[in-house]
Order: structure tokens, then sequence, then C-alpha cells
């Protein structure tokens, strides 16, 4: 497969951090449960009870330091270190495990659980700690104003001219862990392939969309991904 391809973009959902401990959205012990979509993560759901959705985002940016990435996030970042030709990252991800690991060539395009975005000033801050209604903007020191960092249901994903324009010039595209279950993330299987780029999915099951893959691995990503990397790099 190595031996055409030159430019490469990767799509990571929750799948890949699943191994490191790090819950999913829609399996049977996923994140959802026990929330409705629209009581935590939707621009109304902040206007109507902020607390509510601040403790739901404390409560995973704190799990954060509880986790390590695991083998597939390695196997990535040892590609973008290695790889001679173009690689872009593109998760769905709001956990650090790809940073963490080492990747750098990364677009968080649902937004970062470890960022603070100020609707006063407008200003993203790195984030550690708990952030609640009292927290105060580290840029313009309002109070009350700090939201999560993260792309809600209704709103548009961060990066995304960068992100098409990297799958309309790839030769290959790699989805991982994502179930295709939300656009435009689901997409972009699509507009490589019309593009010319092969694809390949690895995930645990068939996603929604694995018919539209030329490959489909089936399987745990701390598996598939080193296997595939040591293939890409062989
Ligand atoms: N290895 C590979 N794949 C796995 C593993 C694993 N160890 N464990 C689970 N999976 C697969 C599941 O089979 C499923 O298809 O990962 C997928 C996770 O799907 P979702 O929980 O729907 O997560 P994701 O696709 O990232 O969700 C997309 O939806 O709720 C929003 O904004 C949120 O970014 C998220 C988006």
């Amino acid at each position: 497969m190595a031996s055409d391809i030159r430019n490469i973009v990767i799509l990571t959902g929750a799948g890949i951090s699943a191994e490191s401990g790090v819950a999913t959205f829609r399996g049977p012990d996923g994140l959802w449960e026990g929330h409705r979509v629209e009581d935590v993560a939707t621009p109304e759901a902040f206007v109507r009870d902020p607390a509510l959705v601040h403790k739901f985002y404390d409560a995973r940016r704190s799990a954060l330091a509880a986790v390590e990435p695991n083998a597939a996030h390695r196997a990535l970042a040892r590609l973008d270190a290695e790889w001679p030709g173009e690689l872009l990252l593109v998760t769905q991800n709001v956990d650090d495990l790809h940073e963490r690991a080492g990747s750098k060539r990364l677009i968080h395009m649902h937004g970062e659980l470890k960022s603070g975005w100020c609707l006063r000033c407008n200003q993203r801050s790195a984030w550690n700690g708990a952030m609640g209604q009292g927290a105060e903007c580290p840029a313009c020191g309002t109070t009350g104003l700090v939201r999560p960092d993260i792309v809600w249901f209704g709103e548009i994903p961060y990066r995304m001219d960068e992100i098409e324009s990297a799958l309309q010039a790839c030769d290959l595209f790699v989805s991982i862990g994502t179930s295709g279950a939300v656009y435009p993330a689901a997409g972009f299987v699509q507009t490589a392939h019309y593009c010319g780029a092969q694809t390949l999915e690895m995930n645990l099951d068939p996603s929604l969309g694995s018919y539209l893959f030329d490959e489909a691995r089936v399987g745990p990503a701390g598996k598939l991904v080193p296997a595939w990397v040591e293939e890409m790099l062989a």
C-alpha cells in the first residue's frame, strides 16, 4: 500500500481512546447513557443549566489525569515523526492523548477539554482544573463567562477549510475508532474517495459507513494501528 502514497489524512474517534479507559459515546457503557445530549452538549443546554454542563465537562477534564496514551496513539505519533510526506491527524476526541503521545500535525475538530473559551473577550485559554460558573478568564478577568471549548451539537467544527483541503489532496484516508454517526466527520471518507484517495477503516466493529471504504479492518485499535504503522514505514 505504502509505495504510491505520500499524503495521508487520519481521522480518529472515541474508539482510539477506549483502551486508555476513556468512555466512548455510543457503546453499551457510552458516555451519553444517563445523559441526554440535549442536556449537556448543546449551546441551549449551557444557557439553560450552566452548572450541569460544567459538572459534566469538569468531571471529564479531571478524569484525564488518570489515563495514558495507548499503543494506537503512540503508533500514530511515530508515524507523524517518521512519515516523509504530508500527514494530518484530525481527531473528534476532546481528550489530550494524541498530543501526550507526541503527535504534532493534529487538529481537534471538536475542541478540547483542556481549553476554556471566554464569551466576553473571545480568547481561548489553557485550562487544567475545574471551570464552573465562577471561573475567571485569564485574558480579561471576567468571571462566569468561560465555557468549555467544545464543539457542541448544532455548532460548526473547527478548521474545516484546512481539513477539506487536506482531504481533497490526500492519497490515503484512514478512519480509526469512530462510529460514523456524526457529520461532517462521517462524510470525510466520501470527499477523500471522490478526490481519488484510497480509504481504510480500522474499528472494533464495522461502522455505519464501513461499506464506503476500500478496506475495513476489524479489531481493537491498540493492535490494528501499530501493525498498520509498521506496514506504512516498512
Ligand atoms: N478500537 C477500535 N474501535 C473501537 C474500540 C477499540 N478498542 N472500542 C470502541 N471502538 C469503536 C466502537 O465500535 C464505535 O464504532 O469506536 C466507535 C466509537 O463510536 P462513538 O462512541 O460514536 O464515538 P465517535 O464516533 O468518536 O463520536 C463522534 O459524536 O457525540 C459526539 O462529539 C462527539 O466526537 C464525538 C462524535
